[in-house]
């Protein structure tokens, strides 16, 4: 085991750089087990998709008037679910509006909230239209959807959020929500069908 004394300087040169191979062989299975251990947490923990959904929408005081004008208030419960098992979500600046024929019509901010892991948790929406001028082809539309008994329109909301486990804060990330189309019938009719909406973050 131990080196006779006549061959030290010889194959010196040769020991000298299989350490410095043993040095970098370590070196690159040490990075691919940290490689490894950051794949593992990061699949572990990445964010899964939040969902929303509608479940209910019904139209309150509507009225259209003969200078165009529209009054009403849509009353949304807006579903949000966290899917993750680890990570809870803090909402910071929330925004919802609806918007007919492709025109804004009724905007509200929506408080700022916190969702624990895998919970799901109802926002009552309500949007109020307040004087919002219309063209002649949206009141022409609205009127044939009046007569219909039911409006055609898109939901969207847009979030600031963080994702949070333990003590350890995610980034804020943007989210927007779009619901479309979602059919809203006319009172005194009280169905709806539930929309799933597209999420990104
Ligand atoms: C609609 O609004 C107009 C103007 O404010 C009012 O005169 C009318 O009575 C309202 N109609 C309904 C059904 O509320
Ligand atoms: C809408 O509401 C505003 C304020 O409440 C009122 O002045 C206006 O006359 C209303 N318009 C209609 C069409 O009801
Ligand atoms: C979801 O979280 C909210 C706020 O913490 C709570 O009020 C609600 O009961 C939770 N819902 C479920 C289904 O766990």
């Amino acid at each position: 085991m131990a080196n006779p004394p006549t061959t030290t300087t010889r194959p010196a040169a040769p020991r000298r750089s299989s350490p410095l191979r043993t040095i970098l062989i370590v070196l690159a299975i040490l990075l691919l087990i940290i490689g490894l251990i950051i794949l593992i947490i990061w699949l572990a923990f990445k964010p899964k998709h939040l969902v929303y959904s509608i479940e209910s929408g019904s139209i309150r005081e509507y009225n259209l008037s003969d200078t165009k004008h529209l009054n009403t208030t849509f009353n949304f419960v807006i579903r949000a679910y966290n899917p993750n098992p680890k990570l809870s979500v803090y909402y910071d600046k929330v925004e919802a509006w609806v918007s007919y024929d492709r025109q804004k019509v009724a905007y509200t901010p929506v408080g700022p909230f916190s969702q624990p892991r895998k919970n799901a948790t109802d926002l009552a929406v309500n949007l109020v239209a307040r004087d919002v001028v219309l063209t002649g082809d949206m009141v022409r539309k609205l009127k044939r959807d009046r007569t219909g008994g039911a409006v055609e329109l898109d939901v969207q909301m847009k979030a600031r959020i963080k994702f949070k486990m333990g003590k350890w804060k995610s980034g804020h990330r943007t989210l927007k929500v779009k619901c479309s189309p979602v059919f809203v019938r006319f009172p005194p009719y009280k169905s709806f069908e539930r929309k799933i909406c597209d999420v990104h973050t």
